[in-house]
């Protein structure tokens, strides 16, 4: 294993996570102990939401998200190609289809609404909006949409607890929501509608009535259910950060800041969501998109050399092999630029000053390294020149390079 001079994040496991780990660890059945519905009530009241129901990842409190909405086969839901793989993934453990739409540019990572709009057809049922790395997407107008084409919108906010669109914490402003921690605490379904947060329940624990296995009444199933429920440890775990998040999200935007104060004037790089356009981000990546000369896999090496580790954020969804497969056609420019280009600089609340400071400067050296040398340059860039109306099988509009 690398040992890093600065890894791309590091986990607060302080004393207080201890002790609340340990506190679980003495009881003999860690389930039944109510942490776990504590850190559903604390982050509900925090969020200033109707339910939160606790589960053991994000990737499945978007998938029960989609699937208390009643999606099916048949359905399409829009959904960016620039997120985590889980973002697609849980509509496709629905049975529907994800439609992956473009993000606003290379200064806002995010889902574009213009080119959500035109992907809204009869067969779209949702749409799953990501706040990318902390950033808030433009809701205002994705909400717009929604209500216009009666759709459901389901927020992705994995990384993005605590930040702030209009005044309200991301996860309250769709219908159901999907949040989750930095050390991999599980994930959390928010939602205002009692019926959803009930059904979410019963379905993360194999649809089973909620004595459960192991009670003397014995039980019964009523609906197809899954077994993701959080565990105790993690509800501990993820109380305790709630506790330090504001802290800690204000002490990462501080060193987000600085960053941009120093990067600023480097020659070869992009720094996205410049503009908060009044809202309250919550960075939890610190992402910049280098210009196109500038060979990225050398960049990455020369960081690594120097013991600082970045990260991608994100491979285009569309482009991971399995998604290729099923659409092989589909061509998003805009997102696949940003995902040729991005590189995620560390970011942590415990990250220094100095920290920050030895980061840009090598950053500045590699970017000169490593000028000139990009593949990408060696091929023209391609331009959209026409579209198709619809994608074989399922009913994607694609653009053709
Ligand atoms: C945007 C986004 N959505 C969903 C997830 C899934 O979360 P998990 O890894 O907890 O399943 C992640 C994880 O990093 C993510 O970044």
């Amino acid at each position: 294993m690398i040992q890093w001079k600065i890894p791309l994040t590091d986990i607060e496991l302080g004393i207080r996570q201890r002790l609340a780990v340990a506190e679980v660890l003495k009881s003999r059945w860690p389930r039944a102990n109510g942490v776990v519905q504590a850190f559903e009530w604390a982050l509900a009241k925090y969020l200033g939401a109707g339910h939160a129901v606790a589960v053991s990842s994000g990737a499945a409190a978007l998938h029960l998200g989609l699937k208390v909405l009643g999606l099916k086969e048949g359905d399409e839901v829009i959904c960016p190609s620039f997120s985590f793989a889980a973002t697609a993934n849980a509509i496709l453990h629905t049975g529907a289809t994800p439609v992956f739409a473009e993000i606003s540019g290379l200064d806002d990572l995010t889902l574009s609404p213009a080119d959500l709009e035109e992907k809204i057809n009869p067969r779209t049922r949702a749409i799953v909006a990501v706040h990318y790395g902390g950033y808030p997407c433009r809701m205002a107008s994705i909400l717009e949409l929604a209500r216009r084409h009666h759709l459901f919108v389901v927020e992705d906010a994995a990384q993005a607890v605590g930040a702030e669109y209009a005044g309200r914490r991301c996860g309250t402003l769709g219908d159901i929501a999907c949040v989750g921690f930095f050390a991999d605490e599980g994930g959390i379904l928010i939602t205002d509608n009692p019926l959803w947060a009930s059904k979410a329940r019963l379905l993360r624990s194999h649809g089973m009535t909620p004595a459960g296995r192991g009670c003397d009444l014995g039980y019964d199933m009523l609906d197809l259910g899954l077994n993701c429920r959080m565990d105790e440890v993690r509800a501990a775990l993820g109380l305790s950060q709630l506790e330090t998040l504001e802290e800690n999200n204000f002490s990462r935007t501080k060193k987000v800041q600085r960053y941009r104060e120093l990067l600023r004037n480097l020659k070869g790089v992009r720094l996205p969501f410049a503009q908060a356009n009044g809202h309250r981000p919550a960075p939890s990546l610190f992402p910049i998109i280098l210009d196109e000369e500038i060979d990225r896999d050398q960049f990455v090496s020369s960081m690594r050399e120097a013991g600082l580790q970045t990260g991608l954020h994100y491979p285009a969804i569309h482009q991971l092999s399995y998604y290729r497969r099923r659409w092989p056609d589909l061509r998003l420019p805009l997102t696949e630029c940003a995902s040729r280009r991005e590189v995620t600089l560390p970011l942590f609340p415990s990250l220094s000053q100095g920290q920050i400071e030895l980061i840009v400067k090598k950053v500045g050296g590699a970017l000169k390294d490593c000028r000139g040398q990009s593949p990408a340059k060696k091929k023209p860039p391609v331009k959209p020149t026409h579209r198709l109306p619809r994608e074989r099988q399922t009913g994607q509009r694609h653009i053709i390079l």
